[in-house]
């Protein structure tokens, strides 16, 4: 169940970015759910179908739009295709991102350069692209980042500048395109259960290790991540841009001091 009312989203358009898994899926689902109709946009088009159909079977609308968010041209296309087919765009969802534990001494700089690309040049790429359909209907973009942007996080200075370039471009285009109407914000989660994300970050008995030192308990749901990307995205944020909302369970209270323990082994 809920906490919202039904339909907030109805007649609404959304595209988001790395919505063929984990929790830009539970994104996508979560505003079908709301009446939204949702793009989805990733590199594998087997993944974004099969989201797609799982949508469409609840009764919902969806689209396929494959696409690397490093590829510009391929982004602008996707978020032309959406606005062709769906009457234009109101929300742009950066979920797209890769990560992996890697010593910085030993990261080769194709690896930095791939993250980086990725996750900071991708939701510029996105965001460019979208915002003269989002300027029309003085539409919202949600980028998920990590509290990694502002703790210092080691195996992961590759994911940390990056996402630190996400929480400053968010900042700098809130700015820019206020007059436009269009707000533009972040959701750092915490810990997610059952993502791609903590199988890569937190492998074996270390995922039991970080739980315990999750100050309320556990970790995160993809759903906890979705209802506030959902808040963001609607009227309720209406004067809420340029801010950063962090949905951890207060893991960065702690700083990152179990990944200081993987690191030393
Ligand atoms: P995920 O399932 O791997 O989601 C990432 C998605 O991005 C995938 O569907 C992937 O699909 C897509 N993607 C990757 N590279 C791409 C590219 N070049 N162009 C287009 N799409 C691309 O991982 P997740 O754990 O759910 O993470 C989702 C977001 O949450 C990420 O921004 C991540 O940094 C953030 N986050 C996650 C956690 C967590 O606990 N999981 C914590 C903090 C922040 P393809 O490979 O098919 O392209
Ligand atoms: N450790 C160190 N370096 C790594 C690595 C790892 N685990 N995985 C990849 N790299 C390096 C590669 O060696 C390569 O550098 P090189 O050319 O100097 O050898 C560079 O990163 C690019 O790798 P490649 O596989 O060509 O990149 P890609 O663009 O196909 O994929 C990644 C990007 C690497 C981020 C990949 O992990 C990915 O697609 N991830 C998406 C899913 C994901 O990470 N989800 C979690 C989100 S938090």
């Amino acid at each position: 169940m809920s906490v919202f009312r039904d339909g907030i989203l109805t007649s609404k358009v959304a595209l988001v970015t790395g919505g063929g898994s984990g929790i830009g899926a539970g994104i996508a689902r979560t505003f079908a759910r709301q009446g939204a109709k949702v793009a989805l946009l990733g590199r594998t088009a087997a993944k974004l179908d099969a989201v797609a159909s799982e949508i469409r079977a609840a009764g919902g609308e969806a689209l396929v739009t494959p696409a690397d968010v490093r590829d510009y041209a391929a982004v602008e296309a996707a978020v032309k295709r959406t606005a062709d087919a769906f009457g234009g765009l109101d929300v742009l969802v950066n979920s797209a991102a890769g990560n992996f534990l890697a010593p910085a001494a030993q990261l080769s700089a194709n690896g930095f350069r791939a993250v980086v690309d990725i996750d900071l040049c991708g939701t510029f790429n996105a965001s460019r692209a979208a915002f003269a359909s989002l300027r029309e209907r003085r539409g919202a973009i949600v980028s998920i980042t990590a509290t990694l942007a502002w703790v210092p996080t080691p195996l992961q200075a590759h994911a940390a500048a990056a996402k630190a370039g996400i929480e400053m471009l968010t900042r700098d285009l809130a700015l820019e395109w206020a007059s436009a109407g269009v707000r533009v914000n972040t959701v750092a989660p915490g810990p997610i259960e059952g993502t791609e994300g903590m199988a890569r970050l937190a492998p074996g008995e270390f995922a039991d290790r970080m739980r315990k030192h999750v100050p309320l308990g556990r970790w995160g749901e993809i759903q906890e991540i979705a209802d506030m990307v959902l808040y963001l995205s609607s009227p309720a944020a209406a004067f809420i841009t340029g801010a950063c909302f962090v949905v951890d369970g207060g893991t960065a209270l702690t700083g990152a001091a179990r990944f200081m323990e993987l690191m030393q082994g």
